[in-house]
Protein backbone atom coordinates (compact mmCIF):
# COMPACT_ATOMS: atom_id res chain seq x y z
CA UNK A 1 0.00 0.00 0.00
CA UNK A 2 1.80 3.58 -1.20
CA UNK A 3 1.93 6.12 1.94
CA UNK A 4 -1.76 7.20 1.28
CA UNK A 5 -2.60 4.48 2.08
CA UNK A 6 -6.11 2.43 0.84
CA UNK A 7 -6.94 3.02 -2.99
CA UNK A 8 -9.69 0.62 -4.45
CA UNK A 9 -8.52 1.34 -7.97
CA UNK A 10 -5.21 -0.36 -6.96
CA UNK A 11 -4.64 -3.83 -8.96
CA UNK A 12 -4.01 -5.59 -5.96
CA UNK A 13 -7.40 -4.72 -4.72
CA UNK A 14 -9.47 -5.40 -8.04
CA UNK A 15 -7.60 -8.41 -8.14
CA UNK A 16 -8.68 -9.67 -4.68
CA UNK A 17 -10.68 -7.35 -2.45
CA UNK A 18 -11.07 -10.22 -0.27
CA UNK A 19 -8.08 -10.39 1.56
CA UNK A 20 -8.11 -6.41 2.15
CA UNK A 21 -11.55 -6.97 3.85
CA UNK A 22 -10.36 -9.38 5.88
CA UNK A 23 -7.52 -7.51 7.43
CA UNK A 24 -9.53 -4.00 7.19
CA UNK A 25 -12.08 -6.38 9.69
CA UNK A 26 -9.37 -7.67 12.25
CA UNK A 27 -7.05 -4.93 11.97
CA UNK A 28 -9.01 -1.31 10.90
CA UNK A 29 -12.68 -1.68 10.82
CA UNK A 30 -12.86 2.12 9.77
CA UNK A 31 -10.20 2.99 7.07
CA UNK A 32 -8.35 6.16 6.01
CA UNK A 33 -7.29 6.57 3.07
CA UNK A 34 -5.39 10.07 1.37
CA UNK A 35 -6.09 9.29 -1.96
CA UNK A 36 -8.88 11.19 -4.55
CA UNK A 37 -8.37 14.35 -1.87
CA UNK A 38 -9.00 11.88 1.29
CA UNK A 39 -11.77 9.32 2.42
CA UNK A 40 -12.88 7.33 5.08
CA UNK A 41 -13.97 3.97 4.20
CA UNK A 42 -16.91 2.00 6.44
CA UNK A 43 -16.55 -1.89 6.59
CA UNK A 44 -18.42 -3.40 9.02
CA UNK A 45 -21.70 -4.72 8.16
CA UNK A 46 -23.69 -2.81 11.14
CA UNK A 47 -21.57 0.49 10.55
CA UNK A 48 -22.45 0.42 6.61
CA UNK A 49 -26.34 -0.41 7.01
CA UNK A 50 -26.41 2.71 9.57
CA UNK A 51 -25.52 4.90 7.79
CA UNK A 52 -27.25 3.62 4.49
CA UNK A 53 -30.68 4.41 6.84
CA UNK A 54 -29.27 7.82 8.06
CA UNK A 55 -28.90 10.47 5.58
CA UNK A 56 -28.48 12.69 7.91
CA UNK A 57 -24.96 12.29 8.87
CA UNK A 58 -24.12 10.64 6.08
CA UNK A 59 -25.50 13.42 2.77
CA UNK A 60 -26.38 12.19 -0.87
CA UNK A 61 -27.25 15.54 -1.89
CA UNK A 62 -23.85 16.77 -3.76
CA UNK A 63 -23.25 16.62 -7.36
CA UNK A 64 -20.62 13.86 -7.66
CA UNK A 65 -20.37 12.74 -4.39
CA UNK A 66 -21.18 8.79 -4.91
CA UNK A 67 -18.26 7.81 -7.22
CA UNK A 68 -14.72 8.30 -5.98
CA UNK A 69 -13.17 9.73 -7.72
CA UNK A 70 -15.75 11.86 -9.36
CA UNK A 71 -16.87 10.54 -12.62
CA UNK A 72 -16.49 14.11 -14.39
CA UNK A 73 -17.09 17.43 -12.91
CA UNK A 74 -21.16 18.41 -13.34
CA UNK A 75 -22.93 21.39 -11.99
CA UNK A 76 -26.67 19.25 -11.77
CA UNK A 77 -27.60 16.66 -9.57
CA UNK A 78 -28.34 13.09 -10.35
CA UNK A 79 -31.81 11.96 -9.42
CA UNK A 80 -33.07 10.06 -6.98
CA UNK A 81 -29.37 9.46 -5.80
CA UNK A 82 -28.42 13.08 -4.87
CA UNK A 83 -30.78 13.83 -2.79
CA UNK A 84 -31.64 13.71 0.78
CA UNK A 85 -35.22 13.10 2.00
CA UNK A 86 -37.80 14.58 2.34
CA UNK A 87 -36.86 15.73 -1.40
CA UNK A 88 -35.14 11.99 -2.06
CA UNK A 89 -39.05 10.71 -1.17
CA UNK A 90 -40.78 12.59 -3.65
CA UNK A 91 -38.43 12.44 -6.72
CA UNK A 92 -37.95 8.68 -6.03
CA UNK A 93 -42.01 8.18 -5.92
CA UNK A 94 -42.20 9.29 -9.41
CA UNK A 95 -39.83 6.75 -10.67
CA UNK A 96 -41.06 3.88 -8.30
CA UNK A 97 -44.11 2.34 -10.46
CA UNK A 98 -41.70 2.66 -13.50
CA UNK A 99 -39.49 -0.07 -11.80
CA UNK A 100 -41.98 -2.13 -9.85
CA UNK A 101 -41.86 -5.71 -9.62
CA UNK A 102 -45.12 -5.96 -11.28
CA UNK A 103 -43.92 -3.75 -14.44
CA UNK A 104 -40.43 -5.78 -14.50
CA UNK A 105 -41.96 -9.25 -14.62
CA UNK A 106 -43.71 -8.36 -18.04
CA UNK A 107 -40.13 -8.23 -19.72
CA UNK A 108 -39.17 -11.57 -18.86
CA UNK A 109 -39.83 -12.66 -22.83
CA UNK A 110 -38.27 -9.72 -23.90
CA UNK A 111 -35.14 -10.34 -21.67
CA UNK A 112 -35.08 -14.06 -22.85
CA UNK A 113 -35.72 -13.51 -26.60
CA UNK A 114 -32.62 -10.81 -26.63
CA UNK A 115 -30.52 -13.21 -25.02
CA UNK A 116 -31.34 -16.17 -27.00
CA UNK A 117 -30.91 -13.83 -30.03
CA UNK A 118 -27.28 -12.76 -28.84
CA UNK A 119 -26.46 -16.24 -28.08
CA UNK A 120 -27.44 -17.20 -31.74
CA UNK A 121 -25.21 -14.99 -32.92
CA UNK A 122 -21.66 -16.69 -31.68
CA UNK A 123 -23.46 -20.41 -30.85
CA UNK A 124 -22.01 -22.17 -33.81
CA UNK A 125 -18.23 -20.32 -33.17
CA UNK A 126 -17.44 -22.30 -30.12
CA UNK A 127 -16.40 -19.18 -28.52
CA UNK A 128 -17.08 -15.96 -27.03
CA UNK A 129 -16.90 -13.12 -24.80
CA UNK A 130 -19.57 -13.12 -22.62
CA UNK A 131 -19.56 -9.56 -21.88
CA UNK A 132 -18.93 -8.13 -25.16
CA UNK A 133 -20.77 -10.13 -27.45
CA UNK A 134 -23.77 -11.26 -24.08
CA UNK A 135 -24.04 -9.32 -21.28
CA UNK A 136 -23.28 -6.04 -22.46
CA UNK A 137 -25.81 -5.86 -25.43
CA UNK A 138 -28.11 -7.62 -23.10
CA UNK A 139 -28.44 -5.08 -20.16
CA UNK A 140 -28.27 -1.93 -22.16
CA UNK A 141 -30.92 -2.97 -24.99
CA UNK A 142 -33.30 -3.93 -22.04
CA UNK A 143 -32.61 -1.10 -20.38
CA UNK A 144 -33.62 0.67 -24.05
CA UNK A 145 -36.77 -1.40 -23.54
CA UNK A 146 -37.64 -0.69 -20.12
CA UNK A 147 -37.25 2.97 -20.12
CA UNK A 148 -39.14 3.55 -23.55
CA UNK A 149 -35.92 4.19 -25.81
CA UNK A 150 -35.18 2.54 -28.83
CA UNK A 151 -33.59 -0.68 -29.10
CA UNK A 152 -31.49 0.53 -31.82
CA UNK A 153 -29.78 3.48 -29.55
CA UNK A 154 -28.47 0.63 -27.08
CA UNK A 155 -25.01 0.20 -28.93
CA UNK A 156 -24.42 4.10 -28.40
CA UNK A 157 -25.35 4.38 -24.60
CA UNK A 158 -23.27 1.25 -24.09
CA UNK A 159 -20.05 2.58 -25.46
CA UNK A 160 -21.14 6.39 -23.63
CA UNK A 161 -21.42 4.62 -20.67
CA UNK A 162 -18.03 2.56 -20.85
CA UNK A 163 -16.08 5.38 -22.00
CA UNK A 164 -17.56 7.27 -19.13
CA UNK A 165 -16.81 4.96 -16.25
CA UNK A 166 -13.52 3.66 -17.45
CA UNK A 167 -12.50 6.63 -18.81
CA UNK A 168 -12.64 9.04 -15.24
CA UNK A 169 -9.56 7.06 -14.17
CA UNK A 170 -7.38 6.65 -16.83
CA UNK A 171 -8.71 8.81 -19.78
CA UNK A 172 -10.69 12.28 -18.76
CA UNK A 173 -10.82 14.25 -22.12
CA UNK A 174 -12.81 10.80 -23.53
CA UNK A 175 -15.02 10.87 -20.50
CA UNK A 176 -15.96 14.29 -20.69
CA UNK A 177 -16.40 14.16 -24.55
CA UNK A 178 -18.49 10.94 -23.54
CA UNK A 179 -20.47 12.47 -21.05
CA UNK A 180 -21.33 15.23 -22.91
CA UNK A 181 -22.43 13.36 -25.67
CA UNK A 182 -24.95 11.25 -23.30
CA UNK A 183 -26.03 14.64 -21.74
CA UNK A 184 -27.01 16.09 -25.34
CA UNK A 185 -28.97 12.93 -25.88
CA UNK A 186 -30.71 13.30 -23.29
CA UNK A 187 -31.86 16.57 -23.63
CA UNK A 188 -33.00 15.58 -27.09
CA UNK A 189 -35.05 13.01 -25.71
CA UNK A 190 -36.97 15.50 -22.96
CA UNK A 191 -37.26 18.23 -26.05
CA UNK A 192 -38.77 16.04 -27.77
CA UNK A 193 -41.14 14.42 -25.62
CA UNK A 194 -41.97 17.99 -24.37
CA UNK A 195 -42.78 18.42 -27.55
CA UNK A 196 -44.76 14.99 -28.43
CA UNK A 197 -45.23 12.52 -25.45
CA UNK A 198 -44.76 8.80 -25.57
CA UNK A 199 -45.08 6.04 -23.48
CA UNK A 200 -41.77 6.49 -21.73
CA UNK A 201 -40.11 7.16 -18.80
CA UNK A 202 -39.22 10.86 -20.33
CA UNK A 203 -42.73 12.10 -21.39
CA UNK A 204 -44.02 10.61 -17.67
CA UNK A 205 -41.22 12.75 -16.18
CA UNK A 206 -41.82 15.92 -18.33
CA UNK A 207 -45.69 15.49 -17.04
CA UNK A 208 -44.87 14.88 -13.97
CA UNK A 209 -44.80 17.44 -11.06
CA UNK A 210 -43.48 17.94 -7.38
CA UNK A 211 -44.98 20.23 -4.79
CA UNK A 212 -47.43 21.39 -7.49
CA UNK A 213 -44.34 22.35 -9.96
CA UNK A 214 -43.32 20.72 -12.94
CA UNK A 215 -39.71 19.25 -12.91
CA UNK A 216 -37.03 21.49 -15.28
CA UNK A 217 -35.25 20.24 -18.24
CA UNK A 218 -32.35 19.82 -15.68
CA UNK A 219 -33.97 17.53 -12.95
CA UNK A 220 -34.81 15.40 -15.71
CA UNK A 221 -31.84 15.42 -17.58
CA UNK A 222 -30.62 14.20 -13.60
CA UNK A 223 -32.61 11.55 -13.89
CA UNK A 224 -32.04 10.28 -17.79
CA UNK A 225 -28.34 10.48 -17.17
CA UNK A 226 -28.37 8.87 -14.00
CA UNK A 227 -30.59 6.16 -14.92
CA UNK A 228 -28.95 5.35 -17.95
CA UNK A 229 -25.56 4.67 -16.26
CA UNK A 230 -26.84 3.19 -13.47
CA UNK A 231 -28.75 0.30 -15.00
CA UNK A 232 -26.10 -0.25 -17.06
CA UNK A 233 -22.34 -1.22 -15.87
CA UNK A 234 -23.83 -2.99 -12.92
CA UNK A 235 -25.77 -5.50 -14.49
CA UNK A 236 -23.67 -6.51 -16.53
CA UNK A 237 -20.45 -6.62 -14.01
CA UNK A 238 -23.43 -8.89 -12.24
CA UNK A 239 -23.92 -11.54 -15.13
CA UNK A 240 -19.99 -11.72 -15.90
CA UNK A 241 -19.24 -11.97 -12.41
CA UNK A 242 -21.51 -14.65 -12.23
CA UNK A 243 -21.23 -16.74 -15.16
CA UNK A 244 -16.98 -16.12 -14.55
CA UNK A 245 -17.99 -17.68 -11.20
CA UNK A 246 -19.84 -20.61 -12.73
CA UNK A 247 -16.99 -21.06 -15.06
CA UNK A 248 -14.29 -21.51 -12.50
CA UNK A 249 -16.17 -23.42 -10.20
CA UNK A 250 -17.37 -26.62 -12.45
CA UNK A 251 -19.26 -28.32 -9.40
CA UNK A 252 -21.79 -25.38 -8.50
CA UNK A 253 -22.21 -25.46 -12.63
CA UNK A 254 -22.95 -28.60 -12.60
CA UNK A 255 -25.47 -28.59 -9.38
CA UNK A 256 -26.96 -25.14 -10.83
CA UNK A 257 -28.09 -27.06 -14.15
CA UNK A 258 -29.20 -30.10 -12.00
CA UNK A 259 -31.27 -28.28 -9.65
CA UNK A 260 -32.34 -25.20 -11.49
CA UNK A 261 -34.78 -23.87 -8.97
CA UNK A 262 -31.67 -22.76 -6.93
CA UNK A 263 -30.95 -19.94 -9.08
CA UNK A 264 -32.81 -17.32 -7.23
CA UNK A 265 -30.49 -18.09 -4.21
CA UNK A 266 -27.67 -18.33 -6.47
CA UNK A 267 -27.40 -15.12 -7.70
CA UNK A 268 -28.06 -13.77 -4.62
CA UNK A 269 -25.02 -15.47 -3.49
CA UNK A 270 -23.05 -14.16 -6.51
CA UNK A 271 -24.34 -10.63 -5.78
CA UNK A 272 -23.30 -11.22 -2.02
CA UNK A 273 -20.00 -12.64 -2.83
CA UNK A 274 -19.02 -11.07 -6.04
CA UNK A 275 -20.63 -7.57 -5.75
CA UNK A 276 -20.91 -5.09 -8.55
CA UNK A 277 -20.90 -2.21 -6.08
CA UNK A 278 -18.01 -2.24 -3.81
CA UNK A 279 -18.61 1.54 -2.07
CA UNK A 280 -20.11 4.32 -3.00
CA UNK A 281 -19.53 8.11 -1.66
CA UNK A 282 -21.47 10.36 0.76
CA UNK A 283 -21.06 13.68 2.61
CA UNK A 284 -20.70 13.71 6.29
CA UNK A 285 -23.20 16.03 7.30
CA UNK A 286 -22.13 16.52 10.90
CA UNK A 287 -19.17 15.16 13.21
CA UNK A 288 -19.47 11.87 13.91
CA UNK A 289 -17.54 9.14 15.64
CA UNK A 290 -17.35 5.78 14.92
CA UNK A 291 -14.66 3.21 16.39
CA UNK A 292 -12.33 5.76 18.02
CA UNK A 293 -12.05 7.53 14.71
CA UNK A 294 -13.00 11.20 14.15
CA UNK A 295 -15.18 11.93 11.12
CA UNK A 296 -15.58 15.36 10.61
CA UNK A 297 -18.35 17.64 9.04
CA UNK A 298 -17.64 17.83 5.10
CA UNK A 299 -15.58 14.52 4.89
CA UNK A 300 -16.26 12.46 2.37
CA UNK A 301 -17.23 8.60 3.46
CA UNK A 302 -17.13 5.45 1.07
CA UNK A 303 -19.97 3.18 2.21
CA UNK A 304 -18.21 -0.55 2.07
CA UNK A 305 -21.22 -2.62 0.33
CA UNK A 306 -18.30 -5.00 -0.73
CA UNK A 307 -16.73 -4.81 2.47
CA UNK A 308 -20.19 -5.41 4.74
CA UNK A 309 -21.06 -8.61 2.68
CA UNK A 310 -17.89 -9.91 4.30
CA UNK A 311 -18.45 -9.54 7.38
CA UNK A 312 -18.12 -12.73 9.30
CA UNK A 313 -20.48 -11.23 12.27
CA UNK A 314 -23.42 -11.45 9.84
CA UNK A 315 -22.44 -14.78 7.40
CA UNK A 316 -20.90 -17.59 8.79
CA UNK A 317 -18.02 -18.37 6.48
CA UNK A 318 -18.46 -15.20 4.53
CA UNK A 319 -15.49 -15.69 2.72
CA UNK A 320 -17.37 -18.79 0.79
CA UNK A 321 -19.21 -18.35 -2.09
CA UNK A 322 -22.38 -20.87 -1.16
CA UNK A 323 -24.89 -20.98 -3.69
CA UNK A 324 -27.43 -22.66 -1.31
CA UNK A 325 -26.84 -19.53 1.33
CA UNK A 326 -30.14 -18.67 2.78
CA UNK A 327 -31.08 -16.09 4.66
CA UNK A 328 -28.87 -13.43 2.29
CA UNK A 329 -29.01 -10.25 4.04
CA UNK A 330 -26.35 -8.95 1.70
CA UNK A 331 -26.19 -5.12 1.33
CA UNK A 332 -25.37 -4.98 -2.35
CA UNK A 333 -28.18 -3.16 -3.39
CA UNK A 334 -27.71 -0.64 -0.52
CA UNK A 335 -30.16 -0.01 2.14
CA UNK A 336 -32.48 2.50 3.45
CA UNK A 337 -33.62 5.40 1.63
CA UNK A 338 -31.69 5.06 -1.27
CA UNK A 339 -32.15 1.06 -2.42
CA UNK A 340 -31.49 0.31 -5.53
CA UNK A 341 -34.45 1.33 -7.78
CA UNK A 342 -33.47 -1.15 -10.46
CA UNK A 343 -33.28 -4.39 -8.19
CA UNK A 344 -36.35 -6.21 -10.01
CA UNK A 345 -34.80 -5.91 -13.31
CA UNK A 346 -31.39 -6.85 -12.02
CA UNK A 347 -31.92 -9.84 -10.27
CA UNK A 348 -34.21 -11.12 -13.33
CA UNK A 349 -31.62 -9.81 -16.34
CA UNK A 350 -29.16 -12.49 -13.85
CA UNK A 351 -31.54 -15.44 -13.40
CA UNK A 352 -32.86 -15.01 -17.61
CA UNK A 353 -28.61 -14.56 -18.40
CA UNK A 354 -27.41 -17.34 -16.46
CA UNK A 355 -30.44 -19.81 -17.25
CA UNK A 356 -30.02 -19.29 -20.99
CA UNK A 357 -26.00 -19.91 -20.55
CA UNK A 358 -26.64 -22.77 -19.07
CA UNK A 359 -28.67 -23.98 -21.26
CA UNK A 360 -27.55 -23.14 -24.68
CA UNK A 361 -23.81 -23.32 -23.75
CA UNK A 362 -23.63 -25.52 -20.65
CA UNK A 363 -20.12 -26.79 -21.20
CA UNK A 364 -18.84 -23.45 -21.77
CA UNK A 365 -15.30 -23.03 -20.41
CA UNK A 366 -13.08 -19.69 -19.43
CA UNK A 367 -11.01 -19.61 -22.96
CA UNK A 368 -7.15 -21.27 -21.77
CA UNK A 369 -5.74 -19.00 -24.48
CA UNK A 370 -6.92 -15.66 -23.39
CA UNK A 371 -7.65 -14.82 -19.69
CA UNK A 372 -10.68 -13.03 -18.40
CA UNK A 373 -9.61 -8.76 -17.81
CA UNK A 374 -11.05 -7.00 -15.10
CA UNK A 375 -12.14 -3.21 -15.65
CA UNK A 376 -9.52 -1.11 -14.01
CA UNK A 377 -11.62 0.39 -10.86
CA UNK A 378 -12.39 -1.19 -7.73
CA UNK A 379 -15.42 0.85 -6.76
CA UNK A 380 -16.96 -1.34 -9.15
CA UNK A 381 -15.73 -4.95 -9.76
CA UNK A 382 -16.16 -7.19 -12.68
CA UNK A 383 -15.06 -7.80 -16.30
CA UNK A 384 -14.78 -6.00 -19.06
CA UNK A 385 -13.42 -9.25 -21.28
CA UNK A 386 -14.70 -12.55 -20.47
CA UNK A 387 -13.62 -15.20 -23.16
CA UNK A 388 -14.92 -18.51 -23.11
CA UNK A 389 -15.06 -21.65 -25.19
CA UNK A 390 -17.71 -24.66 -25.66
CA UNK A 391 -18.37 -27.46 -27.83
CA UNK A 392 -22.03 -27.48 -29.22
CA UNK A 393 -21.96 -30.70 -30.41
C1 LIG B 1 -26.80 -5.98 -10.33
C2 LIG B 1 -27.16 -4.77 -10.68
C3 LIG B 1 -27.23 -3.59 -9.76
C4 LIG B 1 -26.57 -3.36 -8.59
C5 LIG B 1 -25.59 -4.26 -7.87
C6 LIG B 1 -26.98 -2.04 -8.13
C7 LIG B 1 -26.53 -1.46 -6.96
C8 LIG B 1 -26.97 -0.26 -6.46
C9 LIG B 1 -26.51 0.35 -5.24
C10 LIG B 1 -25.47 -0.23 -4.31
C11 LIG B 1 -27.18 1.51 -5.08
C12 LIG B 1 -27.04 2.49 -3.91
C13 LIG B 1 -27.96 2.07 -2.81
C14 LIG B 1 -27.74 2.76 -1.50
O1 LIG B 1 -26.79 3.53 -1.36
O2 LIG B 1 -28.56 2.51 -0.57
C15 LIG B 1 -28.06 1.66 -6.22
C16 LIG B 1 -28.90 2.72 -6.42
C17 LIG B 1 -29.63 2.89 -7.57
N1 LIG B 1 -29.74 2.01 -8.63
FE1 LIG B 1 -28.90 0.20 -8.79
N2 LIG B 1 -27.87 -1.52 -9.02
C18 LIG B 1 -28.05 -2.42 -10.03
C19 LIG B 1 -28.88 -2.29 -11.13
C20 LIG B 1 -29.67 -1.20 -11.38
C21 LIG B 1 -30.58 -1.09 -12.48
C22 LIG B 1 -30.87 -2.16 -13.54
C23 LIG B 1 -31.15 0.14 -12.40
C24 LIG B 1 -32.19 0.69 -13.32
C25 LIG B 1 -32.06 1.63 -14.14
C26 LIG B 1 -30.61 0.79 -11.23
C27 LIG B 1 -30.93 2.05 -10.79
C28 LIG B 1 -30.56 2.59 -9.58
C29 LIG B 1 -31.01 3.89 -9.10
C30 LIG B 1 -31.90 4.86 -9.84
C31 LIG B 1 -30.42 4.07 -7.84
C32 LIG B 1 -30.58 5.27 -6.92
C33 LIG B 1 -31.76 5.05 -6.02
C34 LIG B 1 -32.05 6.21 -5.11
O3 LIG B 1 -31.18 7.06 -4.90
O4 LIG B 1 -33.17 6.27 -4.60
N3 LIG B 1 -29.72 -0.06 -10.63
N4 LIG B 1 -27.93 0.56 -7.05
Amino acid sequence: MSEKGFNPHDPEFIQDPYSFYRRFHNEEPIVRSEHYGGFWLLTRYQDVRRALQDWETYSSATPGVTSIPMATQRDFPEYPIESDPPEHTKYRELVNPWFSKVRIVKFEPDIRRIANELIDRFINLGRADLIKDFAAPLVTRVLMLVVGLPESEAEKVNDWANVIMHGRLHDIQSAKRASSELIAYVDEIIASRRRAPQDDIFSLLTQATIDGRPLTDLEIRGYGVFLLMAGHETTIKGIGNSLWYLAAHPDDKERLINEPALITTAVEEFLRYMPPVHMLGRNAARDVEICGKQIKKGDLVAIGYGAANMDESVFEQAHTCRIDRRPNPHLSFGAGPHTCLGTHLARLEMCVAIEEVLRRIPNYQLDPSSPPERTPHGDLIGFWKLPVVFDNR
